[in-house]
């Protein structure tokens, strides 16, 4: 049995010690503002939790180790924090999608603790675990900084009043919400009754799938169901400007890349169906991936999609360009490229299905 204080109040938690201590909280406990943005890769500090004095990465924190310790979410802060952190980060406009806000504010909260007065190079290296898709950082560490001379000086951090008409700049809509993290993403909705599912990726970029053997996972405890392509009616394919993107891969069928699903396991949790996902056991005859676009244009190159690997090719004229250069006293050749872009947002991919109309037990739990 592990004792520990949760915001003020006496736990105990007598199961599996070596369980995450974000799981508990956000399964067990229906504490959604420590977010789960990369668990268990411990990469982006949206689950940052204050234990003791430290804050800590709660999705790789395990329970065993807050033993007899005090653990704070921002559900814990008290209402005079919870009101400095959330004005501070809507007036500063430190706050846009939300999701990586609540843990900053705990790793915020803990370096205000210490250090009553940081500048700017100690909030920057207090962020140092996290990441922010949105903000570009400058404005987080500006509500960070107005929100530790508040705490300082034991002031309010006031709203400007704007009045509202057209044109004026609003305090962003149900901001304070997203910067304490009580803004329900997909991830924190839990309906009554609700299942899990957790998806299979493919190991290799590019490998035949020859056989699955599902038996191991469809027998772990607490697993529903295991779906594979054959569980699909109709056609499987999904595209925004070609449906060419399998759901799921079939056997028999090929890879493109790694984030192509195999199966889904439907458990009754997160954990569960996780675990089963690693006991479903692929026999690949792993292939040589097309990974270079220029290679991928060659003749000889595998096809990746039916078709061959040109998507659509565009043209564009304007002008006579071989009067132009017939003309011109320098011309240069060149090849130019943009970078790569990843829209890289916090949240994880994820949705929540219920029949419509909702069954009778599909209430949303608090
Ligand atoms: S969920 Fe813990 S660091 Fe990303
Ligand atoms: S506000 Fe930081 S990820 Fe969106």
């Amino acid at each position: 049995m592990i004792h520990y204080t949760l915001n003020g109040k006496t736990v105990q938690y007598d199961g599996d010690p070596e369980r995450a201590l974000m799981n508990v909280l956000r399964e067990d406990l229906g504490i959604i503002s420590p977010k789960d943005g990369c668990a268990p890769q411990a990469a982006c500090g949206c689950c940052v939790v204050q234990v003791d004095d430290k804050a800590m990465l709660s999705c790789v924190t395990k329970m065993e180790k807050v033993a007899g310790k005090s653990v704070t979410t921002t559900e814990g802060l008290g209402e005079y924090r919870q009101n400095v952190f959330a004005n501070a980060f809507v007036k500063e406009g430190g706050v846009q999608c939300g999701f990586c806000i609540p843990g900053i504010v705990m790793q915020a909260n803990n370096l205000i603790n210490r250090n009553p007065e940081p500048n700017r190079a100690d909030i920057e290296k207090c962020l140092t675990p996290h990441l922010c898709r949105c903000t570009g950082y400058k404005k987080i560490v500006d509500a960070i900084s107005t929100a530790a001379d508040a705490i300082r000086n034991e002031e309010e951090v006031e709203l400007p009043d704007v009045g509202g008409g057209i044109g004026t700049r609003l305090p962003k809509y149900h901001a304070q919400d997203l910067v304490l993290g009580q803004h329900r993403y997909v991830d924190d909705i839990r309906l009554e009754g609700m299942k899990i599912g957790a998806l299979k990726f493919s190991d290799h970029p590019r490998a035949l799938v020859k056989a699955m053997d599902l038996s191991a996972a469809a027998a772990h405890p607490g697993v529903l169901r295991v779906l594979t392509a054959d569980d699909i009616p109709g056609d499987r394919h999904i595209g925004l400007i070609k449906q060419d993107w399998p759901l799921m891969i079939a056997v028999g069928e090929t890879t493109r890349y790694v984030g192509d699903v195999l199966a889904c396991v439907v458990a009754e949790t997160d954990e569960i169906a996780r675990e089963a996902v690693a006991l479903i056991d692929v026999d690949y005859e792993v292939l040589e991936p097309v990974t270079d676009m220029h290679a991928a244009m060659q003749e000889d190159s595998p096809s990746v999609h039916e078709g061959g690997n040109i998507l659509s090719q565009s043209i564009t004229n304007r002008g006579d360009l071989e009067q132009a250069m017939a003309n011109a006293a320098y011309t240069a050749h060149g090849v130019y490229e943009t970078q790569m872009i990843e829209h890289g947002f916090m949240e994880p991919e994820a949705c929540v299905a219920y029949p419509h109309p909702p069954a009778p037990s599909a209430k949303m739990r608090e």
